[in-house]
């Protein structure tokens, strides 16, 4: 099966993606993630951990219920426990997969585990083989590869197949891998492990070192058939590897690696802005493909050579990922029906007429401020009906902001808490430090204040600005965003988004951090 020239993508956005602090998304989130994910081709979508909390169960039953065209997996230990609850939330599922994995390295096996090698290859083909008996397709990982014994692997691996698993991941769990030698390892595993041939190989690599997207790459030319990655890259401590890089390293260099993928690129671009917004993880300008200046020339010699000749400068087309399309624009005078048909398109599923009411009149104030509305700004505003509909305890009722120069700022905030208004006003450094301490002096939270970011979600002075702040409390980490027009509102939005956050359930289990 691995010498199959079309590359499989197992897309983890939401599962490892989530796992990266304060990426957490509600379900209404992933759903709208998991269709941009269809809609972009992929083969297998992560959903989530459903063991790890009824929020994750449901999340994860909610995409397998909703996806038609891409399989749908949940991650599990090698636990009945965590498998059962993971057939449980696929067993709607078009195509459903069982993904349980255990710790293979030496590090892992002493000291989280505290199993001996024979111990955990018993517990992984007992797994394998629960799993099997609930779905047809299991896939087995070894959590730490990149840090195992070879001729452990090839002993699990062999046994892991024998017990039904389909699909063999080879984790690089700590990003620890160097490319030459990760390929290498997938060669020999590929060469050494007898029934190879049963199962299609896979690889997940951290990003740790910089080196998640070139590690991958390297099994890839050395057999393996399927690529563990998320969208920005987003992941678990320095993320994973990032899906539009290896899609695009694959297409671009079909010249050298001879083989394919499913997927349309031209969702890429709007995959990814979704994922920021919904995360609040900004893309760095220079991030390759999805940032905004991945395709800007600046120099005048090789914006000469474009004009001259595109090919002199540029290796892919901004087009082909999706830059510039689906830009359908909206504006205020498109009526509700043509608003309803873009959400549809953009896969958004608001819960009932009120809400499709409450988001059109934000679309239409939207409108009246800003002459075009693109896919991003409804995509905020969506965010912002959602957050309202989800009877936040938190919420901006008004604002005012005074700022001149030579003077101090001042914000006077009025807040609705649990229903009730509260006001307060402060002064502040800036109008929105201002703003920040008349939300505190009402809130009191107690907490610190670990990123505060602003960028424009369209071009244009006219744009609205996407604010992520970050809050901690207590070593808990959680990530608001909020966007408007007016950047101090748009921030005093995420602050309150940021609070609401940390205000909700906390208690979730962690797949690597909590052993079986
Ligand atoms: O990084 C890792 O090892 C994982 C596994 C659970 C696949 O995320
Ligand atoms: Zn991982």
């Amino acid at each position: 099966m691995s010498s199959s020239d079309t590359l499989i993508i197992f897309d983890t956005t939401l599962r490892d993606g989530e796992q990266s602090p304060g990426a957490s998304m509600t379900q209404e989130e992933k759903l709208r993630i998991a269709k941009a994910l269809e809609r972009m081709r992929v083969d297998v979508i992560e959903a989530g951990f459903a063991i790890a909390s009824q929020g994750d169960f449901a999340a994860v039953k909610a995409v397998a219920d909703n996806i038609k065209d891409s399989r749908v997996c949940s991650l599990a230990r090698s636990v009945d426990a965590d498998i059962e609850r993971a057939a449980e939330a696929l067993k709607n599922a078009n195509a459903a997969r069982i993904h349980t994995f255990i710790a293979t390295s030496p590090i892992h096996m002493e000291y989280k585990l505290r199993l001996t090698p024979d111990q955990v290859l018993e517990q992984a083909v007992r797994a394998v083989t629960r799993a099997r008996n609930l779905c047809e397709d299991v896939e087995f990982s070894c959590e730490d590869a990149g840090r195992s014994d070879l001729d452990f692997l090839c002993r699990v691996i062999e046994a892991a197949i024998d017990a039904g698993a389909r699909t063999i991941n080879i984790p690089d769990t700590v990003g620890y891998a160097v490319p030459e030698q990760f390929g290498d390892t997938i060669r020999r595993l590929l060469e050494r492990v007898p029934n190879a041939d049963k199962a299609v190989f896979s690889v997940h690599c951290h990003n740790d070192l910089g080196l998640a997207v070139a590690n991958s790459l390297a099994a890839v030319a050395c057999g393996a058939r399927q690529v563990e990655c998320t969208i920005n890259g987003l992941g678990e401590r320095a993320g994973n590897a990032a899906l539009e890089e290896i899609v695009m390293a694959i297409r671009t260099r079909a010249d050298f690696y001879h083989i394919e993928t499913n997927l349309n690129p031209q969702e890429i671009v709007p995959a990814s802005r979704l994922v920021s917004s919904v995360t609040g993880f900004p893309v760095q300008p220079n991030k390759a493909i999805v940032g905004a200046n991945a395709f800007a020339h600046e120099s005048g010699i090789h914006q000469d050579g474009v004009i001259k000749y595109r090919e002199t400068y540029e290796i892919m087309r901004a087009e082909d990922v999706g830059w510039n399309a689906n830009r359908m624009v909206l504006g205020k005078h498109s009526g509700r029906n043509a608003f309803r048909a873009r959400l549809d398109e953009l896969g958004v599923h608001l819960n009932s007429e009120q809400e499709l009411n409450e988001a059109f009149q934000r679309f239409k104030d939207l409108a009246d401020k800003k002459h075009e509305v693109f896919d991003e700004d409804i995509q905020a505003l969506v965010s912002d009906t959602q957050k309202a509909a989800d009877n936040e305890r938190f919420a901006l009722v008004s604002l005012s902001v005074c700022s001149q120069t030579g003077e101090v700022p001042t914000a006077q905030v009025v807040l609705s808490v649990n229903g009730e208004e509260q006001r307060a006003s402060s002064q502040g450094a800036g109008p929105v430090d201002a703003t920040f301490k008349a939300i505190e002096s009402i809130v009191a939270s107690g907490t610190s204040l670990e990123l505060y970011n602003v960028s424009a979600i369209t071009s244009g002075t006219d744009s609205q600005g996407e604010v992520t702040v970050r809050l901690e409390r207590g070593g808990r980490i959680v990530n608001g965003h909020g966007a408007d027009i007016d950047i101090v509102a748009a921030s005093a939005k995420a602050y309150l988004n940021a609070l609401n956050h940390l205000s909700m359930e906390a208690s979730r289990a962690h797949p690597q951090t909590d052993g079986v």
